[in-house]
C-alpha cells in the first residue's frame, strides 16, 4: 500500500488505483518480452485436417508459430470438477479435434504484437466438420441426469424432501410454468492473460486469478515439472465472477512458448476471443410446479432443469440446493440434467445457480401471490422457516424476515396498489414494484494465516485469498489495524501469490468468512505470544524488549467439521471448501430485493429508477466494500435481467455478440438509485468473526423482482432472460 491516509471508511487500494500505480498482469514489460495471439477455430466441432503455418512464419518479426503438430506432448490440465485444475479438461492445440467454434488452433509468437496478429490472421486450416448442437434444444440422447455423473455424491446428488409430488397433486391451488435463462459471459474489466517468464529453470508467471495455486499445480501438470518450480502472481485481479476461478487454457500456451524461445512471453486473449477460450454461464430451463393451500401456505415446490455442458465435460449443477432452501416447503423434489453441445465447457458465473434458480422460484411466488391476492411480502413472511426443510436443522442465522421488513418499510411498500397496471409515474409510464428474495450458501474454505511482526513495526500478512476488486484488502485492512494498532502504512498483504501460504481458489462468496476469521486469530496468536510484555509498550517495543528481530506465527484453519485431509488439497491447489451443510446447522446469506420499473407506454422501453436491497451477511467487516458488493449484484441482476445474453447462431455455433458493443451491459444511464442496507448481525456459529458471504448472494433475486415489477406495471408474465421492449409490445 501507498503512504496515504487510510480513513477507516476508505479502500486500502483507493489511492493506488486511481493514480495508475496497481498494475493488471499483461502491465508486466518484462525485458525481452515477446507478444503471442491465439488463431482459432472456424468450425464447431471436427477435426483440423491440415494446417498451414507457413505463410505466419514468414511475417517479418514472427519467432515461433505452435500447432497441435508442435504440441502435441504437452498433457491436459484436467477437469476442476474431476480432480483437476483446468476450466474443461482438454488442452486446445494439443490435437487435431475441434470440439468448439473458436478453439484455438494456433499460437503465433512475435517481436511485437502487430507481427504476431498478423502471423495469426495469415494461419490457414482446412476442415473436416462435423454435425453440432449448440443449444438445450437437443435430441433426447444428449441428456445425461445428474445423479447419473460420475461427479461425487451426495453433493451432486438431487434434492428431495416429504413427498413432493403427491403432495402438488392434492394441492388446492397449482401453479406451473416453465423459465429459460440464457448463456452469459463473464466479462472482467480485466481479460484473461499471461506474461510468462522462466530464469534458471523457475517459471514465473503473472495472471490476474481467483486460483493461484490451481495455475501453479495444473501447469506443473502440463509441462512436467515440479511446482516447486512455478511461482503465480496476483496481486490483484480485474475483475473475476468466476471466469477466472481455475486454470485457463491459454496460460501453458504462454509458459510453453516462453520456455522454448528463452525470453518472456505475453499472452492477451481478445475481448472476442473470451467468449469461447473460458467459462461461461451455461444456458439453462426450469420447469417449477408450486402447490399451496387456499390459506397460502406452500406445500409442494417441484424443480426440474436441464442445463448445458459442453460434449467432453459434465459441468456439474446445484440449483436446486437453493431452491429447496428459500422457504420452509415440506415437500421437496429437484431433477437437474446436463445437456451436451459443442461448446467449450461451461462453468461458474456470479451466482452461477442461485440466480437462474431464484428466478424461476420467485417469479412463481408472485404468481401464487396474485392467484391467493395476498400482498407478495405477507405471503414470503408467511412462509418463512427456522429449520432446513431438507436437513431438518437450524440454520447458523436467517434473518430472511428482518431483511424483508426493513426492505419494504425502506422502499415505502405499503403504497404500491396489488392491481397490474394500477400506478402511474408522474411522467405518465407504467409503474410496477416487485419483490424477490435470495439465498446464497455460506460456504468456508480451509486456510493457512501468517503473520509476522519486525522490530521495527512493519507486519506481513498471508493468507489464502485473491483480491478482485471485491475489496478483501480493505477487509483484512480493517481487522490488522483494529487489532493490532498497527499503521495501515506498516502493513503488507501477501495475497494472490503463490510462495507465501498456500493461495486458494476464492469463489462461492467464501473470501471472506475464510480470510477474516484467520487473520483475527492469527492476531489473537501474535499478541498472546506478546502478552507477557508490558502492555503500555507497542507491538514492536515489546518485541525489541525481548531483544528478538521479528515474530511470526501461523494459524491453520478448517471450516466447521472439514476433515484434517482437507489441508492436503489446500496445499495441492484443490478446492478445499465447504458449506452450506455443516455438523448441526447449515448456513446462508440472505438478501431481499424491492424493485421499480417504469414502461414508457408506447415503446415499452423498461427503466429501474430504484431499487432497495438489505442483506443479511452476517457481521459487516468493511461497510464501503460491502455496500459496493451488495449495489454491484444488484447491476449484475439488473444486467441479466434487462440486458445480457451470449446469442447463438445454431448453424454456426460459438458465440456472435462476441464483444462488449453487442454483449449488452447496463451503462450508468441504466442505473438508477441502489439503497442498500445491512442487518449486520453475527453469525456467531459459522465462525467467530460472525461473518458470511455476501459476493454472490447480491445477485440472487433481483432479475426476479425485475419479473415481477413488470407484471405489476403491464399484466405480463414474463419468464425468459432477458425480458426486452419487443417482449412487452
Ligand atoms: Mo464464483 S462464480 O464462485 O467465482
Amino acid at each position: 500500500m501507498s503512504d496515504m491516509p487510510y480513513p477507516d471508511a476508505l479502500r486500502v487500494d483507493a489511492f493506488d488505483k486511481v493514480r495508475g500505480v496497481q498494475r493488471y498482469a499483461a502491465d508486466n514489460a518484462r525485458p525481452g518480452l515477446a507478444h503471442a495471439v491465439l488463431a482459432t477455430a472456424t468450425i464447431a466441432r471436427g477435426t483440423v485436417r491440415r494446417i498451414d503455418a507457413a505463410a505466419a512464419r514468414a511475417v517479418p518479426g514472427v519467432r515461433l508459430v505452435l500447432t497441435h503438430e508442435e504440441l502435441n506432448g504437452l498433457k491436459p490440465p484436467g477437469f476442476l470438477m474431476g480432480g483437476g485444475y483446468g476450466f474443461q479438461s482438454i488442452q486446445p492445440i494439443t490435437s487435431p479435434h475441434i470440439a468448439y467454434r473458436g478453439q484455438p488452433i494456433a499460437l503465433v509468437v512475435a517481436d511485437n504484437l502487430e507481427a504476431a496478429a498478423e502471423g495469426a490472421r495469415l494461419i490457414r486450416a482446412d476442415y473436416a466438420a462435423e454435425p453440432h448442437q449448440v443449444t438445450l434444444d437437443a435430441p433426447e440422447a444428449d441428456i445425461v441426469a445428474q445423479a447419473d455423473s460420475p461427479l461425487p455424491k451426495p453433493m451432486f446428488a438431487d434434492v428431495k424432501a416429504g413427498e413432493a409430488d403427491a403432495a402438488y397433486a392434492a394441492a388446492a391451488i397449482r401453479i406451473e410454468a416453465d423459465f429459460r435463462h440464457p448463456p452469459q459471459h463473464q466479462n472482467p474489466i480485466e481479460m484473461l492473460s499471461t506474461v510468462a517468464e522462466w530464469r534458471d529453470g523457475h517459471l514465473t508467471v503473472h495472471e490476474g486469478t481467483q486460483n493461484a495455486e490451481a495455475i501453479r499445480h495444473g501447469l506443473a501438470r502440463q509441462l512436467g515439472i515440479e511446482p516447486e518450480r512455478i511461482t503465480v502472481l496476483s496481486p490483484s485481479a480485474g475483475g473475476g465472477f468466476g471466469q477466472k476461478n481455475s486454470l485457463q487454457a491459454h496460460t501453458v500456451l504462454a509458459a510453453e512458448a516462453a520456455r522454448r524461445l528463452e525470453r518472456p512471453v505475453k499472452l492477451v486473449v481478445t475481448r472476442a476471443q473470451i467468449f469461447h477460450d473460458s467459462s461461461f454461464r451455461p444456458a439453462s430451463r426450469h420447469r417449477i410446479r408450486l402447490g399451496a393451500d387456499t390459506a397460502g401456505r406452500m406445500v409442494a415446490l417441484i424443480h426440474e432443469t436441464d442445463s448445458q455442458t459442453s460434449r467432453h465435460d459434465l459441468f456439474p449443477t446445484q440449483y436446486t440446493e437453493l431452491s429447496a432452501r428459500l422457504y420452509g416447503i415440506a415437500g421437496f423434489r429437484g431433477r437437474e440434467r446436463l445437456v451436451r453441445t459443442d461448446v467449450q465447457t461451461p462453468g461458474y458465473m456470479r451466482a452461477p445457480y442461485e440466480h437462474p434458480a431464484a428466478f424461476a422460484v420467485e417469479c412463481c411466488v408472485d404468481e401464487l401471490a396474485y392467484r391467493l391476492g395476498r400482498d407478495p411480502v405477507a405471503l414470503r413472511l408467511a412462509n418463512d422457516t427456522t429449520a432446513d426443510p431438507i436437513t431438518g436443522q437450524p440454520y447458523s442465522s436467517r434473518y430472511l424476515a428482518e431483511c424483508l421488513r426493513r426492505g419494504a418499510a425502506r422502499f415505502g411498500w405499503d403504497r404500491r396498489s396489488m392491481e397490474p397496471g394500477s400506478m402511474r409515474a408522474e411522467d405518465g409510464s407504467l409503474m410496477g414494484w416487485g419483490v424477490a428474495i435470495g439465498a446464497y450458501k455460506a460456504a468456508t474454505a480451509a486456510a493457512i494465516a501468517r503473520l509476522r511482526l519486525s522490530a521495527d513495526g512493519a507486519v506481513t500478512f498471508s493468507v489464502g485469498v485473491h483480491e478482485m476488486g471485491q475489496g478483501i484488502r480493505t477487509a483484512i485492512f480493517a481487522v490488522l489495524v483494529r487489532r493490532l494498532g498497527v499503521e495501515p502504512g506498516r502493513i503488507t498483504l501477501e495475497i494472490g501469490s503463490t510462495g507465501t501460504t498456500p493461495q486458494h481458489l476464492t469463489a462461492g462468496s467464501w473470501g471472506t468468512a475464510t480470510a477474516i476469521p484467520a487473520a483475527e486469530e492469527v492476531c489473537d496468536a501474535l499478541l498472546r505470544a506478546l502478552e507477557t510484555l508490558p502492555s503500555r509498550l507497542s507491538l514492536a517495543e515489546r518485541l525489541r524488549a525481548a531483544g528478538r528481530p521479528y515474530l511470526e506465527v501461523e494459524v491453520s484453519r478448517r471450516a466447521p467439521g472439514q476433515p484434517e485431509a482437507v489441508m492436503g488439497r489446500l496445499t495441492s491447489g484443490l478446492p478445499a471448501a465447504m458449506g452450506p451443510a455443516y455438523p448441526g446447522y447449515v448456513s446462508f446469506s440472505h438478501v431481499a430485493h424491492f424493485v421499480e420499473v417504469r414502461v414508457e407506454p408506447s415503446t415499452r422501453r423498461i427503466r429501474v429508477p430504484r431499487v432497495v436491497s438489505v442483506a443479511d451477511c452476517g457481521r459487516v467487516i468493511s461497510p464501503r466494500t460491502a455496500a459496493s458488493q451488495l449495489r454491484g449484484g444488484v447491476i449484475w441482476g439488473i444486467g441479466a435481467a434487462l440486458r445480457e445474453v451470449s446469442e447463438v447462431d445454431v448453424r454456426y455455433g460459438g458465440f456472435l455478440n462476441a464483444d462488449l458493443a453487442e454483449y449488452v451491459l447496463p451503462v450508468h444511464a441504466d442505473i438508477g438509485t441502489i439503497d442498500v442496507e445491512f442487518v449486520d448481525a453475527p453469525d456467531p456459529r459459522l465462525n467467530a468473526a460472525g461473518v458470511k458471504g455476501l459476493g454472490e448472494v447480491s445477485m440472487v433475486g433481483v432479475a426476479p423482482a425485475i419479473a415481477n415489477a413488470v407484471h405489476h406495471a403491464t399484466g405480463r408474465r414474463l419468464r425468459a432472460l432477458p425480458i426486452r421492449v419487443e417482449d412487452l409490445l
